[in-house]
């Protein structure tokens, strides 16, 4: 298995679910640390910018066009069941940083009502993502665990370089553009 050595897939998905942890760690840190200082607009900016790209463009892509299907096709139930759970969590998600970015555009206008939704809006998510991958790694990636076999646990990792290599080519059109 060429994928990340011999971790394969679902170990690919845990390591990024640790990346995520750190991102949120650091966001936990930084609201800690605000009483009487300037509020960190460009460095809150900067991890609104990663969540949306590493986790959106790349971590739920994996998980929502791969492996969730993958898991469906082997019988784990989508409607009612825990994947369709995962796919209005992923849905929720998105929302908060749409609703994040709307508030740090308010913000850094002067909106004083804005800075104390951006944050509690940034601490909901917080708590929301770090909840979500803790199920995801006790729930499904363990069902996984159980209902593929080598050959589509090889399958698996070759579809996330796929979809690797996709999202790098998407990433270079969107630069060129810039
Ligand atoms: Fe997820
Ligand atoms: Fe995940």
């Amino acid at each position: 298995m060429g994928y990340m050595g011999d971790a394969g897939p679902l170990q690919a998905l845990i390591k990024e679910h640790r990346v995520l942890g750190v991102v949120l760690n650091a966001l936990d840190l930084e609201m800690q640390h605000l009483d009487g200082q300037p509020f960190p607009m460009e460095s809150f900016r900067q991890a609104l910018d990663f969540l949306t790209n590493f986790t959106h463009h790349w971590h739920l892509i994996k998980e929502e066009e791969r492996l969730f299907p993958l898991l469906w096709e082997k019988g784990v139930p989508l409607e009612n069941g825990p994947l369709g759970k995962l796919m209005a969590e992923h849905q929720t998600a998105r929302n908060h940083l749409a609703a994040i970015r709307t508030h740090l555009e308010a913000a850094q206008k002067g909106d004083p009502g804005a800075l104390t939704q951006l944050l509690s809006e940034v601490r909901v998510h917080v708590a929301f993502t770090r909840e979500h991958m803790r199920k995801e790694e006790h729930g499904v990636f363990n069902v996984a665990r159980t209902l593929l076999d080598q050959q589509d646990m090889e399958r698996l990792a070759r579809e996330f370089e796929e979809v690797e290599q996709e999202q790098i080519r998407l990433s270079f059109h969107e630069w060129h553009r810039v």
